[in-house]
């Protein structure tokens, strides 16, 4: 029995990284995905790499807009009759100095990472209860949503509320059959983290299992949470990174 074939899922920020492959695990299972980015270059590609599938719709856009939220439910309604999954994948990781973090860099990731992952899980949420079959809605969370870490202040805030905003709609949702999840990545080899030299070898370094994680790694985790077997799993976050946020410093002239 496969439990995601004919499912319906809207994924945002998916042209690449982890949303392209949680789609293609999706697309993999006999799933029917909306694949949203607002790169229409890289949704050309992603279409291509993933042999143009029947059940494969793209809606080019900026998930950050509320309306681009509610069109993806209508498109999905109209064309696969409804919606089972909504995963807000798409965020912003703006990194930098707190005494110098400009307003318009922070107001970008507010507007991606919160607005856009809150209100895409209010129209999705409205159209399941409507259909009254239940579904699953799952955000992209980090490990700087976890610990505190130097430099990601405004990038890790958004990140933790994303925890908040799962923990929160998980009771909410829960009588309508709705789960609502999290899911907090470590370090990631995605196409925009690998272009910084030496990311792999270095983050192998520091991770106890030795190696960052793949997309694979991170659309595996997040298919669980969609999947029958995660039923009574809701307002959850899954950090899924090799152990990297378990340990923490010890001196090293006692410990060494
Ligand atoms: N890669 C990592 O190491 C890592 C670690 C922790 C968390 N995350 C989180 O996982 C998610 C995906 O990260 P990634 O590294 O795979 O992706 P990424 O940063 O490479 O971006 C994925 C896609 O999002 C698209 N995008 C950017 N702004 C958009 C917008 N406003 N609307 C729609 N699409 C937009 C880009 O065009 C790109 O194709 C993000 O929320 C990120 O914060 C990633």
């Amino acid at each position: 029995m496969n439990e995601f074939r004919g499912k319906r899922a809207i994924i945002t920020g998916a042209a690449q990284g982890i949303g392209f492959s949680i789609t293609k695990e999706l697309l993999d299972k006999g799933a029917r995905v909306i694949l949203n980015d607002l790169d229409t270059e890289l949704i050309e590609e992603a279409r291509q790499r993933l042999g143009a599938p029947e059940h494969l719709i793209t809606f080019p856009g900026d998930a950050s807009e509320q309306s681009n939220g509610r069109k993806m439910v209508e498109l999905a309604v109209a064309e696969f009759g409804g919606l089972d999954f909504a995963i807000a994948n798409a965020g912003l990781t703006e990194m930098g100095d707190f005494f110098e973090f400009s307003e318009s860099k922070l107001q970008r990731m507010l507007n991606l990472n919160l607005a856009g992952s809150f209100f895409l899980a209010q129209v999705a949420a409205r159209q399941m209860v409507l259909q009254n079959s239940g579904g699953r809605i799952l955000f992209m969370s980090s490990v700087t949503g976890v610990q505190a870490h130097l430099d990601t202040e405004g990038y890790g805030m958004t990140k933790a509320a994303l925890r908040m905003l799962a923990k929160d709609l998980g009771p909410r949702l829960a009588p309508y059959g709705i789960n609502v999840n999290c899911v907090a990545p470590g370090a990631t080899l995605t196409e925009r983290t690998l272009s910084e030299k030496g990311y792999a070898e270095a983050w192998g370094k520091v991770i106890p299992t030795g190696t960052a994680s793949t997309p694979q790694d991170i659309a595996k985790a997040c298919l669980f949470l969609l999947g029958p077997d995660s039923r009574q799993i809701t307002g959850q976050t899954l950090v899924v990174d090799g152990g990297w946020t378990n340990i923490s410093p010890l001196p090293p002239e006692l410990y060494s």
